[in-house]
């Protein structure tokens, strides 16, 4: 008998991820697909979507001749939030999407902010008028690229694009939808308010479907470019974020994910939406019915500890963390702030950059080592406290990325956090909480809660010493001091 399987696919900006997993749970195989964006300019970031479409195409081809003509029996997407993919009225696309890293939508920023004010933003769409944010982009178009701008006949986000090559249906789900700042968070719904104040015209937003709904079936051309049968069922998925917190089992109220990737994340379920006063952490309908969750972001994490090994001259981050780790908690009096790239929670400030501070005579690579893991723990923890501020309270966390790997770093994070974490085993995180929406879609599990709870398994557990919690509070305070110090410093040095 052949295999069945659920298919999870990830429309990430480094790669696109397609996973095989079986119905109990097994991750049968996975193939990556590397991508690079297109910089013509500094903070411009764009990439193709046929660059996402043939890697996705190649990635579903690839894990099907892994396990030999395995029956599909669902397929679920995740991907990167906020880029924007504009089709004309033939559905061609018009120009190379415009990415949720790229920043050269400052000035219209500042217009939404201006036009749509405040208070709405706060009531209707839960979240600031970032450059991270889709409709940004749509108003660049228009100001900068009038031509392209009239002729778009339909927006789509990055996951959205693709489903619509697999499926020839054009639709967005409320995860992804929660990133365009056109959506109301609270009512569900696309906001005729903010689309009128910013003379977007609705007939360009597709219609809205629930995340874990079949949207439609694979077409007998996306069969041929895949492999994939027609007509296996193909549901709407969510966004990388809600899918990855999804795909550790962070779903419900009382959850916390921390994800240490290349950025990091801090991310909190709850059942109603709860909004920040001051918008300094993004409220975003979950992939998850009736549920909503707050999100920290930190633009570098795991980017600062790789800068930091290149930087400093080390080969290998084994060896780096090893140093570290033999410092003592505090780095013997160095703090570092991680804002490479600037940071988005809890400044929203494109221009801070990354300092080392402390430094003496007798500080070593190790010290400095250990500062930089201590200064991403500390950036996070602005989140976690952000949420705390909100009642928005946890217990223990879920660690997730590449950092989740390194026991060191998790010893640091439960430390400075002053909270127990734990990580979970099959770690894929967004294509898995993909494969779980299409688990739970095709009705296999009730929900993709059941589905995680039947395909995730605890790994390690990792408990905080109170003592050194203790000594991180007063480097904590320090930290947080650091950048109010500086902030008139940052100034835009971009050119
Ligand atoms: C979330 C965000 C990023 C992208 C990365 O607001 O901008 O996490 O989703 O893919």
């Amino acid at each position: 008998m052949n295999q069945s399987i659920f298919i999870g696919i990830d429309v990430g900006t480094s790669s696109t991820k397609v996973i095989a997993v079986s119905p109990e749970g097994r991750l049968l195989s996975t193939a990556i697909n590397s991508m690079s964006m297109v910089v013509r300019r500094p903070g411009w970031s764009e990439q193709s979507p046929e660059d996402w479409w043939e890697g996705v195409c190649t990635g579903i081809k690839a894990v099907i001749a892994e396990i030999g003509s395995p029956e599909v029996l669902g397929v679920g997407l995740s991907g990167q939030m906020h880029s924007l993919v504009a089709l004309d009225v033939s559905d061609q696309v018009i120009r190379p999407s415009i990415l949720w890293n790229d920043v050269r939508t400052s000035r219209e920023s500042e217009y939404v902010r201006e036009v749509v004010g405040e208070q709405t933003l706060r009531n209707t769409v839960g979240n600031p008028a970032l450059e991270g944010f889709t409709v940004t982009k749509l108003l660049w178009l228009k100001n900068n690229e009038p031509d392209n701008f009239d002729r778009i006949s339909t927006v789509l986000l990055a996951k959205d694009y693709v489903r619509y090559r697999l499926t020839g249906e054009k639709f967005v789900e409320p995860s992804d939808a929660s990133g365009t700042l056109l959506f109301d968070v609270f009512k569900i719904q696309w906001s005729e308010k903010v689309c009128d104040l910013l003379q977007i015209n609705k007939n360009v937003l597709p219609s809205i479907v629930e995340s874990g709904e079949i949207v439609g079936g694979i077409t007998p051309q996306a069969a041929k470019e895949t492999g994939l049968s027609r007509g296996v069922p193909v549901v709407a998925g969510g966004a990388d974020n809600a899918c990855a917190a999804t795909g550790a089992g962070a779903t419900a109220a009382g959850d916390l994910l921390l994800t240490v990737g290349t950025s990091g994340a801090v991310i909190a379920p709850t059942s109603t939406p709860i909004v920040d006063p001051e918008m300094r952490i993004h409220l975003m309908r979950h992939c998850i019915p009736n549920t909503w969750y707050l999100m920290g972001v930190i633009l570098s994490a795991g980017a600062a500890l790789e800068w930091w090994r290149r930087s400093s001259g080390c080969r290998n981050f084994e060896e780096l963390v090893a140093e570290a780790m033999g410092m003592d908690p505090g780095a013997g009096g160095v703090t570092f702030l991680p804002y490479l790239t600037g940071e988005r929670t809890p400044h929203a400030d494109a221009n801070a950059r990354g300092v080392f501070y402390g430094m003496h005579n007798q500080t070593s690579r190790g010290h400095m080592t250990r500062a930089v893991m201590e200064g991403v723990a500390f950036a996070l923890r602005e989140s976690v406290d952000l949420m705390d501020a909100l009642d928005v309270g946890c217990v223990d966390a879920i660690a997730v990325g590449g950092g989740a790997k390194s026991m060191g770093w998790l010893q640091i994070l439960s430390d400075a956090l002053n909270l127990p974490l734990r990580t979970v085993g099959s770690g894929e995180g967004a294509p898995l909480g993909a494969a779980m929406l299409a688990a739970s879609g095709v009705g296999y599990f009730q929900s993709p809660k059941i589905a995680g709870e039947n395909w995730l398994h605890n790994e390690l557990n990792i408990y905080p010493d109170h003592l050194i919690s203790e000594q991180y509070d007063a480097a904590y305070m320090r930290y947080k001091k650091m950048y109010f110090a500086l902030r008139e410093t940052f100034v835009d040095n971009s050119d």
